[in-house]
């Protein structure tokens, strides 16, 4: 095993060339605009984070100076997001971090990186799913209607809550909306890329007008004298964890960072773009710059209505107005949060497909399945299939706790290989045209590097270890599979 053939055929690259003519051939439908893309971004970004983790963020750590946290947590993300666009711009594919890499630094990375990628969206859509299905309960709840409690939960939570109820375990259980959605949301991706923009669309319409409505309505209840101090006073507690202060903003960055996850999915839709080399760039940096205005806007506004202190851990939009008396806001906001996390689950799924669809393009992963397009709607149909048929499954019956610092851990693994590849690729091919280029090189690609491996570094223990076994899992598959399987091996 260990002989020099050996080793270099983990790093053996894909030529460049060889994209940008693949990207000339793609089967999919180019279906997308500017516009359209820069909806995707919105859409798969603007999500639970906002309305929930900035709860957390707040009254644990940041204080009023959450809006900081969110400028940390968004800065990092456009570093990142700077690399995705240069390298959107000369190989507009449908593989994203994956196929930069494979250009890049070689083949094991780059499948590590694909591996890597599917706790970000397969495994972030099914977060979300369960999520999903918690905001469709609220809103049930605030209509007057209940569902039982083993129609909302897989059968590990709801034998906890029946205990906690005193009943005993009960026969079957199901998180059925987890897994209608699931299915809604398949249907139309399988349906084809038109139908999934239109409808991403109408959500980020609905979502991004929420926001709005939280910011502006959220001005009229404004107490400055709770955003005083705007850093409180650094607190040590009984284990040693630092609140408030620099140290807290940078711990809540670290949380709200899950607020952001998504603009690089935009990548992922280089295939169905018009115009790749320009537009995909531009819909990048874009959806993020949007939201980061609007996710400072909702910070600001947030901590200015309620103490820091007093905020709802679980709820903290929506408790925060209905403390301020406005009971109805609390039906927008919700409704924004069920429908919002619709568009999330639509691009995550899609970009999941996409990465798969380009890694069985280079025979890593079994192209009957992969990548199979189907010839009438053009969407990758079996995959499609098989990655909703693991959604849904996955959020109906087994109990999905705090796997979201996974998808941060995959997404932040993704982003420094990026910044690492744009760096490596102005050195080892510095005659490439590149329509957008990343300014200060090197500065901004080493400190994309730099700046998300500290964001890893800052997660817990028990999940960095969950991630190391998945990366392990993850070698094991390419040495017994697609090593061989490998067109560059062939
Ligand atoms: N950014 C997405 C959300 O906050 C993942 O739900």
């Amino acid at each position: 095993m260990a002989n020099p053939t050996f080793w270099r055929s983990l790093f053996r690259t894909k030529p460049v060339e060889a994209y940008q003519k693949e990207a000339q051939q793609t089967t999919l439908r180019r279906a997308l605009g500017r516009w359209s893309l820069v909806s995707m971004g919105i859409g798969a970004i603007i999500g639970g984070g906002i309305f929930t983790l900035t709860g957390v963020a707040a009254k644990l750590y940041a204080g009023p100076a959450l809006a900081i946290s969110f400028v940390i947590a968004g800065f990092a993300c456009l570093l990142a997001a700077m690399a995705y666009a240069e390298f959107a711009s000369i190989v507009p594919v449908e593989g994203s971090a994956y196929a930069y890499s494979y250009a890049t630094v070689g083949e094991i990375v780059a499948w590590f990186i694909g591996w890597n990628l599917v706790l970000e969206y397969m495994m972030g859509a099914t977060t979300v799913a369960v999520a999903w299905s918690g905001y469709f309960d609220k809103l049930l709840h605030l209509l007057g209607a209940e569902i039982p409690y083993w129609l909302m939960n897989d059968p590990f939570t709801a034998a906890e809550k029946a205990k906690s109820l005193g009943l005993p375990a009960p026969a079957f259980a199901i998180n059925l909306p987890g897994f209608i959605i699931s299915w809604v949301v398949t249907a139309i991706l399988l349906r084809g890329i038109k139908e999934t923009a239109s409808t991403n669309n109408l959500i980020v319409f609905i979502k991004v007008g929420a926001v709005l409505f939280v910011i502006l309505a959220g001005l009229f209840f404004i107490k400055p004298e709770n955003w005083k101090p705007f850093i409180p006073a650094p607190e040590v507690d009984l284990e040693g964890n630092v609140h408030y202060g620099w140290a807290g903003i940078f711990t809540a960055a670290t949380i709200v960072f899950f607020a952001y996850i998504g603009f690089d999915a935009v990548s992922t839709q280089a295939g169905e773009a018009i115009n790749p080399r320009r537009d995909v760039p531009f819909a990048i940096v874009a959806s993020l710059l949007i939201t980061t205005l609007l996710y400072i806007g909702v910070s600001i506004v947030l901590t200015g209505m309620v103490p820091y202190k007093l905020l709802d851990p679980r709820a903290p939009v929506a408790s925060a107005f209905a403390g301020a008396g406005v009971k109805w806001a609390t039906y927008i906001i919700t409704f924004a949060a069920v429908a919002g996390l619709i568009s999330v689950m639509l691009v995550m799924l899609l970009g999941q497909t996409r990465i798969f669809l380009a890694m069985a393009k280079d025979g890593l992963l079994p192209n009957g399945i992969f990548g199979y397009v189907h010839p009438k709607y053009k969407t990758p149909f079996r995959s499609t299939l098989l990655v909703g048929t693991i959604i849904s499954l996955v959020a109906s019956f087994v109990p999905i706790v705090n796997v979201s610092e996974l998808t941060s851990l995959g997404t932040l693994l993704a982003f420094t290989l990026v910044s690492l590849s744009v760096f490596i690729l102005r050195i080892k091919r510095p005659d490439l045209e590149r329509p957008y280029k990343v300014p200060l090189w090197p500065l901004v690609s080493l400190g994309g590097v730099l700046v998300n491996i500290f964001l890893m570094s800052q997660a817990r223990k028990e999940n960095l270890r969950a991630f190391a076994i998945w990366g392990i899992v993850g070698v094991i598959v390419y040495l017994l599979y697609s090593r061989h399987h490998s067109k560059l091996h062939q």
